[in-house]
């Protein structure tokens, strides 16, 4: 597609909401509580916010700059920044790993439109008080029925992304992610009034010092801020293209990224109170939002509507971010293979669909598979994509960004001339990303 026909964002709120739909997904309100109970708490939450501010609004305001600038999707955007370059193919990754991400994405997405169906429609003896793990487990390994709650995600999601950039995400970002705040901010006044108030607010406000001495938790601070924001999957390089010109970018990246931790914070702030008011261990990993928090509403007074809210929420928070992966790699395919809109989405989301299904059997009829640690199928794919394809791809990104552009190109680019802010983002793209970003994977390599 040329750049004279190509799609563009409506209005600025528009491009906005829809990067805000797709930074806060399941890993603000799934992931993110989860990795913060299991890292200890406080001291974890500010290691986050500092790798969100020196890595994470750089690169999103890089990818932001690349994409408008090269008017293109993400590998080829990185493809015209270094035409003659053996790096030239580096983009690739980029969409093949959103890709990826997308496919056991919507496994997960499955389970939470399932338990919003559930909570809905209420089938009263699935929600009593006991032995919410177990219900949990034995309906992840059932064959059928979560494979067709995740084909119900991706079919949803091709159907946005056929209607297009404005017709299908800036419309559905525009009316869904009003919605999701008020939803947020709604559940997080009601957890306020919880006994366990004061003890979520510590776990996840006060500091335990000792922690700061443990190296996986630079990796998960690391991993959590490249998932939640989106970064390095080439979906911000995409949605930047659609932005036009006329827009500055630095005051949206910046916007985006703090947007993304508060429904982040916010959303702990609804788990931890609810969690400790039971009596219950935030550190249980990713069942934490289908085990535990179950349980809780089963003893809650009004927990049912409660719990119908939660997981409408969770369910809007997904859609809008599978729609941001789906079309990373539609509009790959209708760049690079001039394929319709239409027939990129249907045949992508239905290869993807495929792709998600053994994450989705490896809980069931796979479950016998032997991978090393005793890890699901899903956590091995969650694994490579978000500890290792996320952080290499990032250095990737961040060394083609801040040393094969010219500077002053990059900074114009991006909104930031020569001003001193703009010198502080670059040198953030040339140094600190990565050598950080190494570091910190090296650590981790290092140690296994
Ligand atoms: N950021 C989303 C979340 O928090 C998931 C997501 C959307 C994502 N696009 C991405 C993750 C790109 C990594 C890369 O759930």
């Amino acid at each position: 597609m040329s750049s004279e026909t190509r799609e563009q964002w409506q209005s600025r709120r528009g491009f906005l909401l829809a990067a805000v739909g797709s930074a806060v997904g399941l890993g603000d309100i799934w992931r993110f509580p989860y990795v913060v109970g299991e890292n200890g708490g406080g001291a974890f939450l500010l290691v986050y916010l500092l790798v969100v501010l020196v890595i994470g609004v750089p690169l999103l305001l890089g990818e932001f700059a690349l994409g408008r600038r090269m008017q293109s999707e993400s590998a080829t955007a990185v493809a015209r920044l270094v035409p003659a370059s053996r790096w030239r193919h580096a983009g690739l990754i980029g969409v093949i790993a959103a890709g990826l991400i997308l496919a056991y994405y919507a496994v997960i997405a499955g389970w939470v439109f399932k338990y919003a169906a559930l909570y809905l429609g209420a089938s009263p003896q699935l929600l009593a008080q006991e032995g919410h793990a177990a219900l949990f487990q034995a309906y992840v390994a059932r064959p059928l029925e979560p494979l067709a709650w995740q084909l119900l995600g991706m079919a949803l999601t091709t159907a946005v992304i056929a209607k297009g950039v404005e017709k299908g995400i800036e419309r559905l970002s525009v009316w869904l992610m009003p919605l999701l705040a008020l939803l947020l901010v709604g559940l997080a006044v009601h957890s306020a009034t919880l006994p366990g108030f004061g003890r979520g607010l510590a776990f996840l406000f006060q500091p335990d010092w000792a922690m700061l001495a443990r190296p996986d938790l630079y990796l998960a601070a690391l991993g959590q801020t490249f998932f939640s924001i989106g970064l390095a999957m080439g979906v911000m390089v995409t949605y930047g293209s659609y932005q036009p010109a006329t827009r500055p970018l630095p005051g949206a990246a910046v916007a985006i990224s703090l947007a993304d931790t508060l429904f982040g914070v916010i959303a702990g702030l609804v788990i931890f109170p609810a969690v400790f008011s039971f009596g219950l261990d935030p550190a249980q990993g990713s069942s934490l939002t289908f085990a535990v928090l179950p349980q809780v509403f089963a003893q809650l007074p009004g927990g049912r509507l409660v719990g119908a809210l939660f997981f409408l929420l969770l369910s809007i928070a997904a859609l809008t971010s599978m729609v941001s992966l789906l079309e990373v790699t539609v509009a790959y395919a209708m760049q690079r293979w001039r394929w319709s809109r239409p027939r990129a989405s249907l045949c992508l989301g239905g290869l993807l669909f495929l792709l998600g299904m053994p994450a989705s059997l490896g809980f069931g009829a796979w479950a016998g598979l032997p991978l090393p640690g005793g890890h699901t199928i899903l956590d091995a794919m969650d694994f490579f994509a978000v500890e290792l394809l996320l952080p290499l791809n990032g250095v990737l990104l961040a060394v083609l960004l801040g040393w094969l552009w010219p500077r002053h190109e990059a900074m114009e680019a991006a909104d930031l001339h020569a001003r001193r802010l703009g010198r502080l983002w670059h040198f953030s793209l040339r140094y600190l990303v990565p050598v950080l970003v190494l570091t910190v994977l090296a650590g981790s390599v290092y140690r296994t």
